[in-house]
């Protein structure tokens, strides 16, 4: 070969190195010294969705910087039924909260994901959208009607796919094929059958004044029982890492870096006095040395509820005097950042039953979760491709607005759509308070305060970015929320009393059956009550000064900055979070290209 081939040759190869998309194990030389338009912060569902809507402009460079490593294809993620496992494990950010004056002053396990998917890849899988009242609120709120369920469904058509479960069973009547697209994250009902299934579906029709059966909660009205929507694809989670993320991932225009954070979001100049906060610090370790980077045209934190106001806070965004007692120098003064933090509440409540075959018996019997994991990889079927309940119902407490008047409060939802408590059926014993029993087979419901009234807040226990910071929720700080949760309790035992449940349920187990009275009730409420992991609104989008972020998620007073994860919601969605926050990410990665 000639040396001009040689050359030639060599100059190709060196542009497909420079141009191939990479997952990178930290910030290399190579990642330094390239140029990005846009820098994202955290690989969860904000951001790995907004990573691959962005990339698909193939003039688009992103750079994707995650926390964790890249083991999203870890069997405990993968395998649906091992999602226990994952807290405390090395998927976790292993936070603890500060005593919670609503649950006894007890401090409670705080998981967050930190991996390639974030916390969609150690979630309970559960696939919700949000209600027409929940995004017909953030409009308002935000004074932007481009948050309206009307004119988000564009995004949700773009979000989920439903496919067939693992026993590929008829799925008619268990879900409304006509709201279901072709979206980027596959969705799916039910796997495995349980013989609760037919009692609870019998329920609504034996109570259904109380207990309306909904063929479809992603409708955009929830209210009512139905079949559980999961992110569950050929009996594997769905992250948004095996999702948006894979879509993307050979794109030649977007770079990952794992197993980095970014410790703090800096000003490279002003422009009409705002900070242009296009650069960003990383590091790897609490003393290993710290690297800048500078986005072209912007730098979006979509580190979660938690890190997100934690990264603005050390970086002098949040309440200027809080910051300077704490010993930041101010940059923006922004009182809301790391304020407005609420989350849903969850509490296990179990009966003992009448029968030999629950999913308890998998935790007890090592042979029997053996068989079940073989099972699974064979070809996906059995119990480990479920993702706890199969059921879930979403109520309003009756009479609402007198219920509410008499607690001196106004009805917290956000309209006739949205729920004021959950209800989530599950095949065995569940609690986060009290440890699963050695004897005796059990149905549970979890209930959970789903519109709830309690507002905690994020703040610094100190400068150091590789310290967690101060994580108070609030859960169940107000007494309306105790009365929600109170009426879902009682909701719970009024629909395991329908004639559907009369061979079946044998008694209340454990401090459940002694709680007959309100006083009673709200004591074993207060006790159990843990959370259901969804923590939203720190860094909350609004009108004016109340808004730490305009409606298009600026972080004000700034230029440059934006925030794509559940700490942009106002409002907690009547739902679970995950969907909420991908279709957020979908509509923020819109208004982002349409300014490039
Ligand atoms: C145990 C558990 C169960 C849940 N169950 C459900 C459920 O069943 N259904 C549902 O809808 N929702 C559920 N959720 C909630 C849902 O997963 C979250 O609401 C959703 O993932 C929030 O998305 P996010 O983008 O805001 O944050 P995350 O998905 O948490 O992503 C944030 C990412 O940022 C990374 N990061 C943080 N700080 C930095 C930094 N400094 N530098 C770089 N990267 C950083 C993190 O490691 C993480 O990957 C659950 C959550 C948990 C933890
Ligand atoms: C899965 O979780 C179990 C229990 O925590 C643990 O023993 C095992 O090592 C984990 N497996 C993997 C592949 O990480
Ligand atoms: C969380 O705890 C687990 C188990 O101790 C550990 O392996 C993991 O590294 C911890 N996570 C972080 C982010 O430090
Ligand atoms: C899956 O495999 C199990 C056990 O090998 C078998 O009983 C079952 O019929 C298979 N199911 C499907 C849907 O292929
Ligand atoms: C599924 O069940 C419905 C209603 O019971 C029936 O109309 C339909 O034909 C079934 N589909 C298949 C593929 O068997
Ligand atoms: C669904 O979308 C995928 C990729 O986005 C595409 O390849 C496929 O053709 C679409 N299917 C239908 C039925 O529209
Ligand atoms: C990326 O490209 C490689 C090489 O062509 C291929 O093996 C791999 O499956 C692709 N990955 C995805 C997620 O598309
Ligand atoms: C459960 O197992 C026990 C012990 O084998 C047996 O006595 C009992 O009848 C079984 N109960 C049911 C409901 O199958
Ligand atoms: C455990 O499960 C195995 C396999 O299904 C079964 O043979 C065995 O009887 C079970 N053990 C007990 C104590 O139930
Ligand atoms: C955070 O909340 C606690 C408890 O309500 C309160 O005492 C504290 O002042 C708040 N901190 C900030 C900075 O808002
Ligand atoms: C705050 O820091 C102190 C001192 O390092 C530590 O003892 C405490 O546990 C931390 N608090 C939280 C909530 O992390
Ligand atoms: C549920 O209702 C159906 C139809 O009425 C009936 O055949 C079935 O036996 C009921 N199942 C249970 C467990 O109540
Ligand atoms: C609270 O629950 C724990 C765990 O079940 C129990 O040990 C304790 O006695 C309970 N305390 C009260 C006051 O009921």
């Amino acid at each position: 070969m000639s040396d001009r081939c040689v050359l030639i040759l060599l100059a190709l190869v060196l542009s497909v190195v420079q141009v191939l998309g990479h997952l990178f194990q930290g910030p290399t030389k190579e990642v330094l010294e390239r140029t990005y338009d846009v820098i994202i912060v955290g690989a969860g569902a904000g951001g790995g969705a907004a990573a691959s809507r962005l990339s698909e402009n193939p003039h688009v460079r992103v750079l994707l910087i995650e926390a964790g490593g890249s083991d999203f294809m870890n069997l405990n993620i993968s395998v649906p039924g091992r999602a226990s496992t994952l807290v405390r494990s090395q998927f976790d950010w292993n936070f603890t909260t500060v005593p919670q004056v609503g649950l006894d002053n007890r401090p409670i396990v705080y998981p967050r994901g930190f991996v390639l998917g974030g916390s969609t890849a150690i979630n309970q899988m559960a696939f919700c959208r949000g209600t027409k009242d929940d995004y017909d609120r953030w409009a308002k709120v935000a004074g932007d009607e481009g948050w309206s369920w009307k004119k988000l469904v564009p995004f949700v058509r773009q979000l989920d796919r439903m496919t067939l479960p693992a026993d590929r069973h008829n799925t008619t009547g268990e879900f409304d094929p006509s709201i279901h697209y072709n979206g980027t994250v596959p969705i799916s009902v039910a796997g495995f059958p349980l013989t609760t299934d037919p009692r609870v579906i019998n329920t609504t029709t034996q109570l259904p004044d109380q207990f309306p059966f909904n063929l479809d909660y992603n409708s955009g009205n929830t209210i009512g029982i139905g079949w559980t929507q999961t992110t569950i694809y050929n009996s594997h989670r769905v992250s948004s890492a095996t999702s948006y993320l894979a879509e993307a991932w050979n794109r030649t225009n977007l770079d990952i870096v794992v197993n980095t954070r970014v410790t703090k979001v800096l000003p490279l100049g002003y422009e009409s006095g705002k900070p242009i906060m296009r650069g960003i610090e990383i590091a790897q370790s609490a003393s290993g040395p710290t690297h800048t980077l500078q986005a072209r045209k912007e730098v979006v934190l979509s580190a979660g509820s938690i890190k997100t106001p934690h990264i603005l806070m050390l970086s002098g965004i949040g309440d200027a005097a809080y910051l300077t007692s704490k010993g930041v120098k101010p940059l923006v003064d922004l009182p809301s950042v790391g304020k407005n933090l609420h989350d849903h509440a969850f509490l296990g409540n179990s009966w003992l039953v009448n029968s030999n075959d629950t999913l308890d018996n998998l935790r007890r019997n090592a042979t029997l979760a053996a068989e079940a994991l073989a099972q699974w990889k064979v070809n996906g079927t059995g119990p480990l491709g479920l993702a706890g309940g199969s059921q879930l119902g979403w109520l309003r407490v009756p009479n609402a607005s007198e219920f509410f008047a008499a607690l001196g409060a106004e009805d917290p939802s956000a309209g006739p759509t949205s729920a004021h408590f959950e209800m989530i059926t599950t095949d065995g014993f569940v609690s986060k308070r009290v440890s699963p029993p050695t004897q005796g087979h059990f149905f549970s419901f979890i209930t959970a305060v789903i519109s709830p009234t309690a507002r905690g807040n994020v703040t610094l226990n100190s400068t150091d970015p590789f310290d967690a910071p101060i994580i108070n929720p609030n859960l169940l700080g107000t007494e309306v929320d105790v009365a929600v949760m109170r009426e879902a309790v009682k909701a719970a035992r009024a629909f395991v009393a329908a004639p559907a449940w009369s061979d079946y349920i044998l008694s209340e187990f454990g401090a459940f059956g002694e709680a007959h009275t309100d006083e009673e009730l709200d004591a074993y409420i207060r006790n159990n009550t843990d959370t259901i992991d969804h923590p939203v609104g720190t860094v909350a989008m609004g009108k004016g000064a109340e808004g730490a972020l305009d409606s298009e998620l600026r972080v004000r007073g700034t230029i440059g900055l934006r925030v794509v994860d559940a700490s942009a919601f106002p409002f907690i969605p009547s739902g679970h979070t995950q969907g909420p926050t991908y279709i957020l990410a979908e509509r923020a990665a819109a208004l982002i290209l349409g300014e490039m």
